[in-house]
């Protein structure tokens, strides 16, 4: 078991930051969120970050628009290194990371997705859940690897499709899942009773 050091990347509100907050703060995670790093000036994650008086930046990640890559992506891991961060976390990050970011902090790079995974990777995966006519739709924590919501799976939860459900009712469900599901994720690296087996992480014990 050990405390991990936690480093935040997000691009949006931050309620999985906040969820993962909530968990430190209510005792049930050992954890603490040394740095939370924003690629939007006035994302709310950022001010969520100062009100809890936890470390943050923007991270201007300008000439790419969808990945952390060059001179942004170095400055990225050194900020993350010397913040003493040793668990990289994707809360709501609109990026794709590459293998430099994964290779500096092997298996330790988490990401929430908002759909059951492998359906619907990519963006908006709860509308492309409902236009499927999906009758279940979910949310998936993973480990990040070099492809897009690829990695391997560590805690998935599924929630119901509602007759009338529109795109913003169902991320909204899928949003009350995602806050318990990050915090439980980050629990499972914690207590360290796990293993990855190929696609397979093979937890121990809870
Ligand atoms: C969440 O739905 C997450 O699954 C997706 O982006 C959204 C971020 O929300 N990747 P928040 O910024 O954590 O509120």
């Amino acid at each position: 078991m050990s405390k991990l050091h936690l480093g935040v990347l997000g691009s949006g509100a931050g309620s999985n930051m906040q969820s993962i907050v909530d968990a430190v703060e209510n005792g049930s995670l050992d954890a603490e969120i040394k740095i939370v790093l924003a690629d939007v000036e006035d994302a709310k994650i950022l001010d969520r970050a100062r009100r809890h008086g936890i470390k943050c930046m923007y991270l201007d990640c300008a000439p790419w628009k969808t990945k952390l890559e060059g001179p942004a992506e170095d400055r990225c891991i050194e900020l993350l290194k010397e913040s003493g961060v040793d668990t990289v976390v994707l809360a709501g990050f609109m990026r794709i990371v590459k293998p430099k970011l994964l290779a500096a902090f092997p298996n330790r790079v988490l990401n929430i997705h908002p759909a059951l995974l492998p359906a619907f990777p990519g963006v908006h995966s709860w509308t492309q859940a409902l236009e499927y006519g999906c009758k279940v739709a979910g949310v998936t924590v993973h480990f990040v690897d070099a492809g897009t919501d690829s990695g391997p799976i560590i805690v998935q939860k599924a929630v119901p499709v509602l007759e009338d459900d529109t795109p913003e009712s169902l991320h909204a469900r899928i949003q009350v899942q995602e806050h318990l599901a990050f915090p439980e994720a980050l629990n499972i690296i914690s207590l360290g009773k796990y293993r990855i087996e190929g696609r397979r992480v093979v937890i121990e014990e809870r």
